[in-house]
């Protein structure tokens, strides 16, 4: 019988990680696409170790693993894993929790941008040879000067705020478990209650995980405070924001338009009246699918199982369960 570890990648991952893997006499590995439950129940049965993307690792499928040490997420939310599970059967789980700050944060921008300037109605208004049409059109807004809110202060609340201070744009974090001297460190400005703020702000950007304190977060009650140019973008998890309550302040123009990322229920539901709203600018849960961020967590997801067995995964890989 083998003595090599056996990892199974649940979902595939870039090349980059597999090839350390291949590399690597100590293990050996099988990757899958389909991640229906019995057929995951079947596969993790004699795994050593773990990986997974988006699909969802239940309770179920962990109490089939006899030999399960280690789960390594690629990408750093965890809400699709059972957790009392994997403490119950005393599994690490780890985080590629170095890789994925800066794509996500610069999608962020990415969105803010394309909502602040209209998206593509530059670029229509060329192509279809309506050029004399510029004086026409509607004007695009500044981020200049502009009062943002980060909620959430962690990995890409942090790289964001560089981001929109050089747009020259005034930063407000809601983070109650960072100090104000570290918020001030990176140029913030730390508010306590974020009901009282929103009056003031013209773009939110969610950076929390999706908990019982974080669901529905922002809400109707909430909309109905903001400013009627203010942005919202969710690249955090869906949830955070309630979709009726956005679609409602949309429509009533309430806030001026939305960045999604991230959906209650992914792939959205077709009916979601979100997906034929014209004020929101969307994308299916992409915003650390670069090529460098890709290759980054592939790498670090298979590396975190690789020192986990040599005993050399670091703490602040480890989510505590
Ligand atoms: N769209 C994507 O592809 C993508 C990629 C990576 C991460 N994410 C999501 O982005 C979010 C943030 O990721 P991260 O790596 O920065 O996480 P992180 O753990 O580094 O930071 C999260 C921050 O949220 C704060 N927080 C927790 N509860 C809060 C609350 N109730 N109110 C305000 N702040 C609170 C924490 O103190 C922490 O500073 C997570 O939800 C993650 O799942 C999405």
């Amino acid at each position: 019988m083998s003595n090599k570890k056996k990892i199974l990648i649940i979902q595939p991952i870039h090349h980059a990680g597999i090839d350390l893997l291949e590399k690597n006499s100590n293990y050996e590995f099988e990757i899958v696409k389909n991640t229906e439950i019995n057929f995951l129940k079947s596969k993790i049965k004699d795994c050593d170790g773990v990986t997974i993307r988006t699909s969802k690792l239940s309770g179920d499928i962990i109490h089939a693993a006899s030999k399960l040490k280690i789960i390594s997420r690629h990408g750093v939310g965890y809400d699709n894993i059972d957790l009392k599970s994997s403490k119950e059967k005393n599994i690490t789980l780890a985080i590629t929790a170095t890789a994925n700050a800066v794509a996500v944060a610069e999608h962020v921008m990415f969105m803010l941008l394309s909502i602040s300037k209209g998206k593509n109605m530059y670029d229509n208004t060329v192509k279809e040879g309506n050029f004399d049409d510029r004086n026409k059109l509607p004007k695009t807004i500044e981020i200049w000067n502009k009062n943002i809110l980060i909620a959430g202060f962690g990995r890409i609340g942090q790289a964001l705020i560089k981001r929109c201070l050089g747009f020259e744009m005034k930063v407000f974090v809601y983070d109650p478990f960072v100090s104000k001297e570290v918020i001030e460190k990176f140029g913030g400005i730390k508010i306590d209650n974020i009901n009282e703020v929103c009056k003031n702000i013209d773009a939110i950007s969610l950076h929390v995980p999706l908990n019982e304190n974080t669901k529905n977060l922002i809400n109707y009650e909430l909309l109905k405070t903001m400013k009627k140019n203010c942005i919202i973008i969710n690249a955090a998890r869906g949830g955070i924001i309630n979709e009726i309550d956005l679609d409602r302040a949309l429509n009533e123009d309430l806030i001026f338009g939305a960045g999604l990322d991230v959906f209650e229920v992914e792939p959205p539901n077709l009916e979601n009246p979100l997906l034929k709203n014209n004020k929101v600018f969307l994308s299916p849960h992409t915003a650390a699918f670069t090529e460098e961020c890709m290759t980054r967590m592939g790498i670090e997801t298979v590396q975190n199982i690789i020192d986990f067995f040599d005993g050399k995964l670091e703490e602040s890989k480890k989510i505590k369960l």
